[in-house]
């Protein structure tokens, strides 16, 4: 396997070289790739001399004669010779460049002219990574399918503290693995995930919706899609762009998403439900603006139609997986769930613990499967977390 490293000039361009050696290890031939600025931290000899290589720092090399037009078309060649591009460090401009497509030196252009897997290992100062513009870029590259590693947190080398640092080399060199290695265990497969908070309208201007931020069902949905599935995505309102590479439906309502799920239903062989569907809805919403006065208000709700319970009803051969959002006793309720809704799986989700669940980066689920088995899985990524429903989805079929 052939990787690009593409390095980015910041202070923690030094840990590339171990990322380097890592890759290597795994049995990776690494083809390193440096910025102008890159230069500046780290030489290219110390990665010629780590990776045996030629380092490759111009896009247009200055050696003159026939060399000058071979080197103009370096990237395509490189580009086409390699499976994974990694980029570590990315720095706010190189993330910039990349969202926009601009192509100004071998590293963007590269990026453009590459069609394989992209993995992007950003570190800065926390105020530069926090900054809505680097966030907004961030959210596209992710949307295109590019693993982005988040980096860690901790003291910078520019004095603050909060997040910025490069994600260690090893779980760098982890999420490379993965995208080169991993399974493509769902090839064939039509996977169908929802995800996201439903909004039930009030009136025109208010709702009643929930905590429920999209990232799980986003990252089960990515996850199949790597894993090599065809995915539909059926989502409620959230601030993640849509993925490519699936079909993406975008709902607001709890009676909407039930419209969009039976109506991709019958394309699905696996369906599992990540959303945050609202159980009630205002009976007779209004269609003008509620006034304020003095006196007390009050709504009446109807109940949402159980989609999960729907499917359940008539699931076929389909592996039919669910989740439940408890605050106490997950497991039973989970298991309860699992039976009165027909699941094969019932991912439990206990939602009132800090960092983890509703809107949090990282998630503490129990896997309730139907074959009696009660798998706990530690404390990870959401990222992770899918990856660890997925794998069970190789152990349902077997059962049948
Ligand atoms: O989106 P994030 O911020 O990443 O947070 C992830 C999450 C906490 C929302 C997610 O991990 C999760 O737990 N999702 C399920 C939330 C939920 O609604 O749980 P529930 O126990 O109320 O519902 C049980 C199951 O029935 C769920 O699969 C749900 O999608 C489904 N359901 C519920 C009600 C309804 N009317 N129709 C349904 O299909």
């Amino acid at each position: 396997m052939n990787v690009v490293l593409g390095v980015g000039g910041g202070i923690a361009a030094y840990k590339a070289a171990e990322l380097s050696r890592l890759l290597q290890e795994r049995g990776i031939t690494v083809q390193v790739v440096m910025t102008v600025s890159a230069q500046k931290f780290i030489t290219p000899l110390t990665f010629a001399a780590l990776t045996n290589r030629k380092v490759i720092t111009d896009l247009f090399s200055d050696r003159g004669g026939d060399e000058v037009l071979s080197s103009a078309v370096e990237h395509i060649r490189v580009a086409q010779d390699n499976q994974l591009l990694v980029i570590a460090p990315a720095t706010a401009d190189l993330i910039a460049k990349m969202a926009l497509g601009q192509a100004d030196d071998f590293l963007s252009t590269l990026y453009l002219a590459f069609t394989g897997p992209v993995v992007i290992a950003p570190a800065m100062n926390t105020n530069m990574w926090n900054h809505v513009a680097v966030r907004n870029n961030v959210e596209t590259l992710r949307a295109r399918g590019h693993v982005i590693v988040e980096p860690g947190e901790g003291l910078l080398a520019c004095g603050t503290t909060g997040p910025g640092r490069l994600a260690e080399p090893a779980m760098i060199a982890q999420e490379v693995s993965r995208e080169l290695f991993g399974p493509k265990d769902l090839e064939g497969d039509v996977v169908l995930v929802t995800a996201g908070p439903t909004e039930e309208p009030i009136d025109p201007v208010r709702f009643i919706g929930n905590r429920s931020s999209g990232k799980m069902g986003y990252a089960i949905a990515e996850a199949a899609l790597r894993r090599g599935a065809r995915v539909i995505l059926i989502s409620g309102p959230t601030n993640i762009a849509a993925p490519v590479g699936l079909e993406f439906i975008r709902v607001g309502s709890a009676a909407e998403m039930h419209s969009a799920v039976m109506e991709k239903l019958g394309a699905a062989n696996i369906v599992i439900k990540a959303a945050a569907v609202a159980d009630y809805r205002v009976l007779n919403a209004s269609t003008q603006k509620i006034k304020k006065t003095a006196a007390r208000l009050t709504l009446e709700l109807e109940p949402n139609p159980d989609i999960l319970a729907e499917i359940g009803a008539m699931k076929g051969d389909r592996i039919l997986i669910g989740f439940a959002a408890e605050t106490e006793n997950m497991v039973a309720e989970a298991k309860r769930k699992m039976l009165a809704k027909n699941c094969d799986m019932v991912v439990g989700n206990v939602v009132n613990q800090a960092g983890t669940g509703f809107g949090a980066d990282e998630n503490a689920v129990t896997l309730v499967l139907r074959t009696g088995e009660v798998v706990e899985v530690a404390r990870a990524s959401k990222r992770e977390v899918a990856g660890w429903i997925l794998d069970q989805v190789g152990r349902l079929r077997l059962v049948g």
